[in-house]
């Protein structure tokens, strides 16, 4: 009995493994080969760090930060990554962001999820 434990343990493991493995790669080979829209090189100073600024920092900087949220330094970001990711994903239970603008393009919503599924990297 133990030992099948074992084993359905390892299975388990070794699935989640795969499976999320599947769902990265499919989530850059989704963007390959487009011009538009270059997810292969995602980092926070070149990639997430660049939408901020141009749709957030207004509202969101060191000093006065709307709602508390301070979007222009990286540890910040990093603190508050749930919330903001609710947000920009218009999800329930989320203020809509940016506020009283357009959903952020559907890139550059990639390019911050890459980011975070690569572990928000201070790169
Ligand atoms: C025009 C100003 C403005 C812009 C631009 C803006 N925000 Fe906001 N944001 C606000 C205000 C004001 C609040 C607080 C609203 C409240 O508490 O009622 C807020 C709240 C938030 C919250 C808290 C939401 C919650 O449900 O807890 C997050 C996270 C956030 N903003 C992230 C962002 C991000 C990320 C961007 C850029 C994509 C952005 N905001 C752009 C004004 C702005």
């Amino acid at each position: 009995m133990k030992i099948f434990l074992k084993a359905l343990l390892a299975s388990a493991f070794a699935l989640t493994l795969s499976l999320g493995g599947c769902y990265y790669d499919n989530e850059e080979d989704l963007y390959l080969g487009s011009s538009s829209c270059d997810t292969s090189n995602v980092t926070y100073t070149l990639s997430v760090a660049p939408v901020f600024a141009g749709y957030c920092n207004s509202c969101h900087a060191t000093g006065s930060p709307s709602g508390g949220i301070v979007t222009d330094n990286y540890e910040s970001v990093v603190a508050n990554i749930t919330r903001i990711k609710g947000s920009i994903n218009h999800e329930n239970g989320y203020l809509a962001m940016p506020q009283n603008g357009g959903k952020l393009s559907t890139c550059d919503l990639s390019k911050i999820d890459i980011w975070i599924r690569k572990g928000m990297l201070n790169d």
